[in-house]
């Protein structure tokens, strides 16, 4: 299935630079939330295809999830649940920045618990890639098989502490404000912070040892479900801000080389 989904992902990537030689057509989903005719048109060949090869699993997927056009129902019976975004960057797709990227990620789910209020899903990330089609970069993994860019196994970086550490991050479209006290206290401990406005990359270069740490708040699975893999596989470790499990439908993420991941959340913990 990792095979199908790199090939999907760059089939998708080929009608991304496609759209990107025409004129654009940007719609708002939110006061800075862009959707292209790249999005839209990249998210319906990758369900198409993985509904003729797979029609018994789930798709989750950014752009008809918003539109609420696949039912919460179908989780119920598949054991397998692609998770998808078609175009992580959008912002950066649409002012002709090539830091942009498909991501598929493939989720085994074990149960559904069933809690007073709704139900969630149980299990984990088998299979990602992650594919920036401007830039000719493929980051795929499977569980338990490590991680490779365009084929070659990649590792996490080896800075063992903060200062020598470049770090990454990114401001959510809706409240953007609440990320500044991390950012202020941040800057002031490592080496320097960017910001590229692709989370999938962010985590990818994370995975690649380019940067030694990644937080974000308010973000979708989407975003994060084959990234966090990779940079899983990779060598990485993957939680929530406050050092707990990662949960995928939790919107916020920290990840790093793992040497530096206690030092980070001991500094967040300082922010009230
Ligand atoms: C966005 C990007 C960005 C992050 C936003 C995401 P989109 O995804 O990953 O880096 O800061 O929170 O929503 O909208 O370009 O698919
Ligand atoms: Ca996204
Ligand atoms: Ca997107």
């Amino acid at each position: 299935m990792l095979n199908f989904a790199i090939k999907l992902a760059k089939e998708a990537g080929e009608i991304i630079l496609k759209e990107s030689k025409k004129a654009l057509k940007i719609d708002k989903k939110g006061l800075n939330d862009l959707v292209t005719n790249a999005d839209t048109k990249a998210e319906t060949y990758i369900i198409k295809k993985i509904k003729s090869s797979y029609p018994s699993h789930a798709i989750l997927a950014e752009e008809s999830s918003f539109k609420k056009e696949i039912s919460d129902d179908n989780y119920k019976k598949a054991d397998y649940i692609w998770i998808i975004d078609p175009l992580d960057g959008t912002t950066n797709f649409a002012h002709s920045l090539p830091l942009y990227s498909v991501s598929i990620g493939l989720f085994k789910k074990t149960s559904i618990k069933s809690s007073k209020n709704f139900d969630y899903l149980e299990g984990e990330i088998i299979a990602g890639v992650v594919h920036a089609p401007a830039l000719n970069e493929t980051f795929s993994a499977q569980k338990n098989k490590g991680a490779f860019l365009n084929g070659k196994k990649i590792g996490v970086s080896k800075a063992k502490s903060l200062r020598d550490s470049l770090m990454v991050t990114g401001f959510p479209y809706e409240n953007k404000k609440m990320n500044l006290p991390y950012f202020i206290i941040m800057m002031d401990h490592c080496q320097a912070i960017r910001r590229l406005g692709s989370a999938a990359l962010d985590l990818c270069y994370t995975a690649a040892g380019r940067f030694d740490g990644y937080w974000e708040f308010g973000l979708k699975p989407w975003d994060i479900a084959a990234g966090s893999l990779i940079l899983k596989e990779a060598g990485g470790t993957v939680t929530d801000v406050n050092g707990n499990m990662l949960d995928l439908f939790g919107a916020d993420i920290l990840v790093s080389n793992g040497k530096i991941h206690k030092e980070i959340i001991k500094l967040f913990s300082k922010i009230q």
